[in-house]
C-alpha cells in the first residue's frame, strides 16, 4: 500500500500576531467570519504576512488543495491501495479517509479546512472525513510501518539521489501488501526540517529542477499504480 503525507502542510488559522491588522480585519468580515477563524492565505494577506517569522514557508492552502486533488478518487485510492496523511507545520497529523470526496471549489475548500481546525474533524459529528490526530509524524511512520521488515520510507526532495521514472519503478516492491511511505512538502518555498529529513530512509530527487508539490503527487501515484498493476486488476 503507498501512504502520501504531505509534509510541512501550509495550512493554518490566522496567527495572533497579525489578526488584528486592517488587512487581515477586513478579509474576514468580508467572508463574514472572525479573523482568527479564518486560513492564511498569501493570495489575500501576503502584505500582513511579511510580519510573520517564515513567511515564505507558510499560507498557501492552494498547494495541499491541488495535490490532494491529484491523489483522491484515482484508481489507486478506489482500490483501497492508498493511504492519504497531512502533516502540518506545527506538528499536527491530520487522518484522511481515502473516500473522501473533496470539493472541487478552492473557497469550499477552504472552508473545510477550517472547520477541521476549529473542530478537530469534519463533518463535526459521525464519522470524520479528515481529522486530527494524536500522533506526531515519527508515531505516523512508526505505525505504517509496523510489522512489516520490507517497508520503505521514500523522501522526495530536491538535491536527493537522482531518479528517473524508470529507476523509481524499480525501486517499488511488486506486492502492494508492502507498506511504502513517501513524502513530499507542501509549502512553497524554504526546506524540511533535518528532523523531518531523518525520519525517512530513502531520499529521491525526480528533476533536475523544483517541481510543483501535485506534479510529484502525480509522478509517484502513476508510477506505484503501474508497477502493482492497480488498474490491470481493475479489469480482471
Ligand atoms: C515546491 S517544493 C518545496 C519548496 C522548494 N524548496 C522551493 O523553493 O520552491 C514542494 C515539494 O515538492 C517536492 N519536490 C519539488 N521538486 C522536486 C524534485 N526535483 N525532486 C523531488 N521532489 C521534489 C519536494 O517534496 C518539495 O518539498
Amino acid at each position: 500500500m503507498l501512504h502520501i503525507i504531505l509534509l510541512d502542510s501550509a495550512l493554518e488559522l490566522m496567527p495572533r500576531e497579525i489578526s488584528h491588522l486592517k488587512q487581515i480585519q477586513q478579509h474576514a468580515s468580508r467572508r463574514g467570519k472572525k479573523s482568527s477563524e479564518i486560513l492564511l492565505d498569501q493570495t489575500y494577506h501576503g502584505q500582513s504576512m511579511t510580519k510573520l517569522a517564515q513567511s515564505e514557508h507558510r499560507g498557501r492552502p492552494d498547494i495541499t488543495f491541488l495535490s490532494l486533488l491529484t491523489i483522491l478518487e484515482t484508481p489507486l485510492c478506489k482500490e483501497g491501495l492508498l493511504g492519504v496523511h497531512l502533516h502540518l507545520q506545527d506538528g499536527q497529523v491530520v487522518s484522511v479517509q481515502n473516500d473522501v470526496r473533496l470539493p472541487r471549489n478552492y473557497d469550499r475548500f477552504v472552508g473545510l479546512i477550517e472547520q477541521l481546525l476549529l473542530k478537530k474533524q469534519v463533518p463535526p459529528q459521525g464519522k470524520p472525513l479528515l481529522s486530527i490526530t494524536q500522533e506526531s509524524l515519527q508515531d505516523l511512520i512508526l505505525r505504517l510501518t509496523a510489522g512489516s521488515d520490507k517497508a520503505m520510507t521514500l523522501l522526495a526532495i530536491e538535491g536527493g539521489k537522482q531518479t528517473t521514472i524508470d529507476d523509481f519503478r524499480s525501486l517499488l516492491p511488486q506486492d502492494s501488501s508492502i507498506p511504502v511511505i513517501v513524502g513530499i512538502g507542501a509549502f512553497p518555498h524554504g526546506t524540511l526540517s533535518e528532523e523531518i529529513v531523518s525520519l525517512f530512509d530513502t531520499h529521491l530527487e525526480l528533476d533536475r529542477e523544483v517541481m510543483m508539490a501535485w506534479h510529484v503527487c502525480a509522478e509517484i501515484i502513476w508510477t506505484y499504480s503501474a508497477r502493482v498493476k492497480a488498474i490491470e486488476n481493475r479489469y480482471m
